[in-house]
């Protein structure tokens, strides 16, 4: 991976600077607009081009809704809809009067609003891989459907022991993904750059 970044990197490096010596040298527009070309396409193929770079390594799809990340933001991290498939979404959204204990209710508006986009952008309608891994059903019974119960996110946790979440004051529960995962709001949820408050860099 690092590798191919700094392959990346130099390519561009060199297409710049040979494009910046042929504008010089009064080399012909066409020619110009040619190495334009060759450089737009590479960029956008690793997503390198208009903040596409950091979309291209994110788990899932950033939260964009406003309205999301005001209502649904504010009492945790506002959980990417691609962290839960549908059927989990609308199970929490027909029960914000009781909400894991607490009362999250919306007008009705908001909610149908805030509805439409987590169904919209939901783990089993998401393009990236790792946000289909969380697409898996999951069976809670009565209880609410919870990112931190699905099978996936175990398998990714089961290592990490007690005292580092629960017994550690600024963790205090997995719910709080962003604790650990310091890029969690742009999507990012890559195990190498996880750091836990107290402990440090997790390196297994
Ligand atoms: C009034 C505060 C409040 C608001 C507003 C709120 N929540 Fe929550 N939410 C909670 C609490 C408390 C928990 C349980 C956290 C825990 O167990 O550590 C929770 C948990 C969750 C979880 C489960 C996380 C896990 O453990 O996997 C999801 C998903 C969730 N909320 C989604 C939403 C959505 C969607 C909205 C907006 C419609 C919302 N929340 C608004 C208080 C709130
Ligand atoms: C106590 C710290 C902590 C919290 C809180 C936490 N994680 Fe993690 N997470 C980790 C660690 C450590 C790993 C790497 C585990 C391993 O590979 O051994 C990880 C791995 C992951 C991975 C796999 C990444 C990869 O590159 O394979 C995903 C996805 C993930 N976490 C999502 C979440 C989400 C979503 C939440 C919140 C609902 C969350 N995590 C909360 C510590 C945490």
């Amino acid at each position: 991976m690092k590798k191919t970044v700094i392959i990346i990197a130099l390519s561009i490096l060199s297409l710049a600077s040979i494009s910046a010596v042929m504008s010089f040298s009064g080399v012909g527009d066409r020619e110009e607009e040619r190495y334009e070309e060759e450089y737009e396409s590479e960029a956008h193929e690793y997503g390198l081009f208009r903040g596409g770079w950091l979309e291209s390594r994110a788990d899932v799809r950033p939260v964009r809704d406003e309205t999301y990340l005001s209502e649904c933001g504010d009492c945790h991290f506002a959980y990417q809809p691609g962290l839960l498939p549908q059927r989990a979404w609308e199970r929490i959204m027909e029960s914000l009067d009781e909400h894991y204990g607490d009362d999250a209710s919306l007008d009705e508006t908001q909610a149908a609003k805030i509805r439409a986009y987590l169904l919209d952008n939901a783990a089993d309608r998401a393009d990236l891989s790792r946000s289909r891994a969380f697409a898996t059903e999951l069976e809670t019974g009565d209880a609410l459907p919870r990112i931190t119960n699905t099978n996936y996110f175990r398998r990714e946790h089961y290592e990490i022991p007690e005292r580092f979440v629960q017994g550690n004051t600024e963790v205090g529960s997995f719910s709080n993904c962003e604790a650990c995962h310091r890029s969690a709001d742009t999507g990012v949820y890559n195990e190498h750059q996880v750091v836990i408050p107290g402990v440090g860099k997790w390196d297994d």
